[in-house]
């Protein structure tokens, strides 16, 4: 497995790779990898001939009062993880390398990062539309990887590869989870053990609205206070609770069509996020 920091070297890389005519697939992170990445590579290799696992921690994309410096990094950890699950290679930039000092251009999709998230973490989404845009431009991929925990990402980065013309199909998986159902996150490892078990509250609520809605309730308010109601009784305080049109993101009155209950909570200090989709039937 090649290793590779600068820019240059992983365009000149994926070159001679396309050249010997290798599709390439990239799965990008911020590393401190876990089952749920590792299961992006599994899906990367079954649609291009070379894996790039991307490892870089994002500077762009936290905000002034969030955990960018505490955040996890074990990169000899990462580099043998990738290694074991066949990686072709990985890119791990410096900062430095991936942004300049006087840089002064953003990708910024407007319209689907306005609400979730995106409200509650100005600026977010700008930074990630970034630097997967850069990513792209560095290890220049046929495929993209990305979960589905993050959903509101993932529809970001389809419609900023789409508008953009990246030629990159997006792929998106399923959302990983640890056995107990708590989606797995990077961030989980920040949660004492009791926090651990208070925070499947967020899993149980949306399994639950799900089958209320299956079961007849059409009434968005009562089932956003069920859900919120179900994680606050458990210690977790809310950031939101939105049921949106999984295609556009927007907010939806009426629970037909396919829609998403999204949520964000804190425990402690670990902000958690999660989905469940809920198809037309
Ligand atoms: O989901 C992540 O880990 C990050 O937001 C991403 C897509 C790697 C961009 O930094």
């Amino acid at each position: 497995m090649k290793i590779i920091s600068k820019i240059a070297d992983m365009q000149k890389f994926s070159t001679a790779l396309r050249r010997k005519g290798r599709s390439i697939a990239v799965v990008p992170t911020m590393g401190c990898l876990h089952e749920g990445h590792l299961m992006l590579i599994d899906t990367a290799k079954k649609h291009a001939d070379s894996v790039i696992v991307t490892l870089f921690v994002n500077p762009t994309q936290f905000g002034p009062k969030e955990d960018f410096s505490k955040y996890p990094r074990q990169l000899e950890k990462d580099l043998a993880l990738c290694r074991k699950r066949g990686a072709t290679a990985v890119f791990t930039p410096s900062p430095d390398e991936m942004y300049s000092k006087d840089a002064s251009t953003w990708v910024e999709e407007v319209q689907l990062s306005r609400g979730l998230c995106g409200k509650s973490r100005p600026g977010h989404f700008r930074g990630v539309t970034t630097v997967v845009a850069k990513l792209f431009n560095a290890t220049l991929p046929d495929v993209a990887v990305f979960g589905k925990k993050d959903y509101q990402q993932a529809k970001v980065i389809q419609r900023m590869t789409r508008d953009l013309n990246f030629p990159v199909r997006i792929i998106l998986q399923e959302t990983v989870r640890e056995k107990e159902g708590l989606a797995m996150s990077s961030r989980n490892s920040y949660l004492s053990p009791d926090r651990r078990i208070a925070a499947l509250s967020i899993r149980r609520s949306l399994e639950s609205a799900k089958s209320a809605i299956r079961n007849g309730e059409k009434n968005a308010g009562r089932i956003r206070k069920s859900v919120s109601d179900g994680i606050s009784s458990s210690g977790g305080r809310i950031d939101y609770v939105e049921i949106v049109d999984a295609d556009n993101l927007e907010p939806v009155a009426k629970l037909t069509g396919n829609i998403l209950i999204a949520v964000a909570a804190f425990f402690d200090k670990t902000r958690l996020i999660d989905n469940i989709e809920i198809k037309y039937w």
